[in-house]
């Protein structure tokens, strides 16, 4: 069965975006600086439709996560940031399901993404994302607020983080409000000059505060 992950930039201090992100200012004050590894890779770039860029191990993972999702979920602060920036062709080549409570028709742009955006929750969003996706994985974009839904209703099966040599201070964390119950089991550390890179999977969860039952467990996936 496909699988569904999250890759996330995050500074040394936990922060997945800076202070006053909003779509005139994405990832918010400084956060830029927690991609700026990515930024300057050859996959990445192509993406963007930038030519050049650096052939690396950063560049490789950045290749194998492009290469892996089907189909891609975010939440709609992301996406507003997104909306105003991404060029046509945006860089996911994919379908796109966004998070949201204001109903939109959806979105076409070329390259095969298109935008579709979705009222009903994330487990709709994940059983539209999983159709479209086929054999392939699914990936939980971000924010924030959407990753860690997926975390608390036991549906990441793999969280990856690339931990950038960076302090921010304050702005969004990724795991406020997480379970401490949450079990994390690392499968993978790549290291180079700008970032590391973090792979886990996601052993267990809990479903609600108190209840320290295990009810998820992705060993024998
Ligand atoms: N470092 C990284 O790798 C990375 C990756 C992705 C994003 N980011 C950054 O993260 C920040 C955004 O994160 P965030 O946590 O603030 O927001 P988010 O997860 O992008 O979006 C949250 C919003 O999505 C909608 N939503 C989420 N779950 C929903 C549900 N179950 N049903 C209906 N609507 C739902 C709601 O918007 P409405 O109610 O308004 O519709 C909610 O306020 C941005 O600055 C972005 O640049 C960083």
């Amino acid at each position: 069965m496909s699988k569904v992950f999250a890759s996330l930039g995050m500074s040394l201090d936990g922060f997945i975006a800076g202070p006053n992100s909003r779509p005139d200012n994405p990832l918010g004050d400084g956060g830029m600086r927690i991609h700026e590894w990515a930024v300057g890779v050859e996959s990445w770039r192509a993406r963007q439709g930038i030519d050049g860029g650096q052939t690396n191990q950063d560049d490789d993972i950045v290749q194998e996560n492009f290469s892996r999702a089907g189909a891609y979920i975010m939440g709609r602060h992301m996406f507003a940031e997104g909306e105003v920036g991404w060029p046509d062709p945006p860089p996911f080549r994919a379908p796109v399901f966004v998070l949201t409570h204001i109903p939109r028709q959806p979105w076409v742009r070329q390259g095969g993404t298109t935008f579709t955006f979705v009222t009903e929750g994330v487990d709709s969003a994940l059983a539209q994302a999983r159709q479209a996706a086929g054999d392939k994985d699914v990936q939980i974009s971000g924010g924030a607020d959407t990753v860690r839904q997926f975390i608390d209703a036991g549906l990441l099966d793999e969280l990856q983080i690339h931990l950038a040599p960076v302090v921010l201070g304050s702005g969004v964390r990724l795991f406020d409000g997480v379970s401490p119950a949450l079990e994390l089991v690392p499968t993978r550390v790549v290291d180079s000059a700008q970032v590391t890179h973090l792979t886990y999977r996601v052993a267990s969860f809990q479903v609600t505060a108190g209840d320290l039952t295990s009810l998820h467990d992705t060993a024998a996936s």
